[in-house]
């Protein structure tokens, strides 16, 4: 267990940053970390993480110098992978040149419910360097500081540039979109009332870690048969996702984000070495719920993610009836679920 107690401290931030569901998949990436096709997601709000940052006088002559504790316990694999990111990204924290640092973070979902935590991680960790970039400089924290965190948290892992900000955020250029960039993620900031405080419960159908990373998933699109066709259906449908949440036209956000969903995973399937991440309780969760959805007309979809756990998408308006549909008719195909919704994207908290 960690000693926390430190003579030495020059400065400390704390960051709280929560992760996102996207409905239009990023899948496929170029060197620097550069989205093949455009995506749009939620954020979400009772699933994050917590970075606090602490600056110390460096004790070794290394260029970073980084401690990375998870829960109270250091992580070394995720460590030397925030030491790299912020050895390669070094010129946006010049302030590591002088002062070594040590991160604590903490999730908000269990260690085991099979969420993935890169987003919320890497935009809490970009929020805490940049923060302390911003300090030292003397600048003020405006819109620019969120767009930078946004570019930084990309370099650490994609999906994290969307977190930055609150209810929906899309990233990567596409040509009907004013503004939108490979760089960083927009906020999506026309929603109709039908889409807003969208609710998002998270079936874990499976615990254990993935069999294949998300990385090697990317990897796979490079020389995938199909991998045009996909990235141009995927822009296609951001530009049309923007144009449904601005309508609340939910029959088409359904259809839209059930095939996104699927789509991804055929992609695994197709993909030169195939692979296949979801579960027999993935499978009749999703028949159970089109049934529901059928004889009970309530306007309730799902997602995925890279792996088999079933996001289950719905209007506040419906919350009740979903929520006893889930406690009641699908227990047999979960683990445990977490109940979420849409959110307002990071806070700074006090350290
Ligand atoms: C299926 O953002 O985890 O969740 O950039 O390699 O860190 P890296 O990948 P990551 O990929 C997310 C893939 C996805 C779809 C999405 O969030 O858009």
């Amino acid at each position: 267990m960690e000693n926390t107690t430190q003579s030495n401290t020059i400065t400390k931030v704390k960051w709280r940053c929560p992760s996102n569901i996207a409905i239009v998949k990023y899948w496929g990436k170029k060197p620097i970390q550069i989205p093949c096709n455009s995506s749009l997601s939620l954020t979400l709000s009772n699933s994050y993480t917590e970075v606090e940052a602490e600056l110390t006088e460096k004790t070794t002559d290394q260029k970073v110098e980084m401690t990375y504790y998870f829960e109270g316990e250091i992580s070394d694999l995720f460590g030397r992978k925030v030491a790299k990111y912020l050895e390669d990204n070094i010129e946006s924290f010049p302030f590591l040149n002088d002062y070594a640092v040590t991160m604590r973070s903490m999730n908000s979902f269990p260690h085991s419910a099979g969420i993935a935590s890169s987003a919320s991680a890497f935009g809490a960790i970009a929020l805490a360097v940049l923060d302390f970039s911003y300090a030292f400089a003397n600048k003020e924290r405006n819109d620019s500081f969120f767009q930078e965190a946004s570019n930084l948290a990309r370099l650490g892992s994609g999906s994290a540039c969307r977190s930055i900000f609150p209810s929906y955020a899309m990233w990567g250029e596409n040509d009907q979109i004013e503004n939108s960039s490979n760089e960083k993620a927009i906020e999506v900031t026309d929603i109709h009332p039908n889409f807003q405080n969208m609710k998002d419960a998270i079936l874990i159908v499976e615990d254990e870690p993935k069999k294949v990373s998300s990385t090697i998933g990317h990897g796979l699109m490079n020389n995938h048969p199909y991998a045009e066709a996909r990235f141009n259906q995927a822009n296609e449908r951001t530009a049309k996702l923007v144009e449904i949440l601005k309508s609340g036209d939910i029959e088409s956000f359904i259809q839209l984000s059930e095939s996104e969903a699927l789509t991804l995973h055929a992609m695994m399937m197709t993909s030169s070495e195939y692979y296949l991440l979801v579960k027999p309780g993935t499978i009749q969760a999703i028949e159970k719920l089109m049934q529901f959805r059928l004889e009970c007309l309530v306007p309730v979809c799902f997602t995925l993610d890279a792996g088999p756990n079933l996001h289950v998408l719905y209007p506040a308006k419906y919350a009740e009836k979903v929520e006893d549909f889930i406690n009641n008719e699908l227990t047999d195909t979960y683990k445990k679920v977490i109940f979420d919704h849409e959110g307002n994207g990071p806070t700074k908290l006090e350290a």
